[in-house]
């Protein structure tokens, strides 16, 4: 068959020379619009994969087919229409707005061309944690209770909103933990309005203030679709990992500071070590979670356990980080790995399972 690989490049200082330069990224895209340089601190791209992640994708598809690459820039649309591959592999994360993680998957239903992963109304939906939280609460799905703020207007009108602490304070629309710092766990009103005021103007956007959840966490990967979906060991985050005297969240320091390749934090544990009982039910819920919002293919479900070691969902990324690299910390690989399904495998599962509900043959 003939694939194209849709992405969004992360471009980092120094790799942009090497990856130039290296024949393994020959057929990424160098445009210069998306030569975008960030530094280690910066969460702007953190979302974008790397130009590793994306050679490897590569490379796992080209294992059995033949791969186009297209980058989800501005000229994605065109190049689509043209190749008219038989399926695209996205992992586009977008680059403009509350629909970013959509814009590919509408482009592709535009065209009639078969896609892996969710479709756009699913990726738009998961991406906003209040629209995805009011679902899962229709359907009694198990999830902390929120306010949104839009405006510091609305910041007067907070104290009508009875809560207690601790919260956490989070971008609406974000994913890889932008705008979720150590900080970000409040423990009183002054806090709490410092971080609404950082997220409504760094991010210009509004702010989503949750019930702090105080028990174990827990990040669950799925594969497949139906009653043939498969949920892969479930990998717990050990807070006790974490730097002395640092908030018990996974935050963009833990998963981008703190943990480095040379360096890497201790922080997941997988298969999670927990009773029988607690899996069924996390494994239950994180199954009617996948099939409450229609995910396709593959996703990732972040759970917590509250007070009573109840498990609710945090959050749901139907378009899962993927490194490579088995010295970086990247929970679907991981999870995949413990399951015996190396990186080569999981990607073409995910592509086999989406041209399964395509009724393609390869
Ligand atoms: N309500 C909550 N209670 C307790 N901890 C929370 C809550 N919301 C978020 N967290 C902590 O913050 C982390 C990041 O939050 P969240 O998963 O919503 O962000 P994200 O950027 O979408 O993550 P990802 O990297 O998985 O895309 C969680 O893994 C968890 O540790
Ligand atoms: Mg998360």
């Amino acid at each position: 068959m003939q694939v194209a690989l849709v992405y969004n490049l992360k471009k980092e200082e120094t790799e942009f020379a090497e990856s130039n330069s290296q024949p393994s990224s020959q057929n990424i895209s160098s445009d210069v619009s998306t030569q975008v340089q960030v530094s280690p601190n910066d969460d702007t791209y953190a979302e974008w994969d790397t130009i590793e992640t994306i050679t490897a994708v590569r490379d796992a598809l080209a294992l059995f087919h033949s791969v186009e690459m297209i980058e989800a820039d501005e000229n994605a649309f065109h190049k689509l229409q043209s190749l008219r591959p038989d399926i695209v592999f996205n992992i586009a994360e977008g680059r403009y707005g509350v629909s970013r993680e959509a814009h590919i998957p509408a482009m592709l239903e535009f065209l009639n061309i078969p896609y892996t992963g969710s479709d756009a109304l699913t990726l738009a939906t998961c991406l906003d944690k209040a629209r995805t939280k009011e679902i899962l609460s229709y359907h009694s799905i198990p999830t902390s209770k929120f306010f949104v703020i839009h405006s510091l207007d609305e910041l007067q009108k907070i104290s009508e909103h009875h809560h207690s602490f601790p919260l956490m304070v989070k971008p609406l629309y974000e994913g890889s933990s932008k705008g979720i710092f150590n900080t970000s766990f409040v423990q009183t009103q002054e806090e709490l309005f410092t971080q609404i005021e950082k997220i409504l103007s760094s991010y210009n956007e509004p702010a989503l203030v949750e019930k702090f959840l105080p028990g174990k966490e827990f990040t669950v990967a799925l594969l497949g679709n139906g009653n043939t979906t498969q949920v892969l060991p479930i990998v717990e985050i050990k807070f006790d990992s974490l730097p002395d005297g640092v908030n018990p969240i996974y935050s963009f320091e833990a998963k981008w500071i703190w943990d480095q390749a040379k360096n890497p934090l201790n922080i997941f544990e997988c298969p999670a070590k927990i009773s029988p009982a607690l899996q069924i039910s996390i494994e239950k819920l994180c199954l009617n979670t996948y099939n409450t919002l229609r995910c396709k293919d593959w996703s990732r479900i972040d759970v917590r356990l509250d007070e009573h070691g109840i498990p609710h969902i945090i959050e749901i990324n139907p378009l899962p980080g993927i490194l490579p690299n088995p010295e970086e910390n990247s929970c679907y690989p991981k999870a995949a790995r413990v399951a015996g399904i190396q990186y080569n495998e999981m990607i073409n599962r995910v592509l086999n399972a989406a041209c399964k509900r395509y009724g393609l043959n390869q």
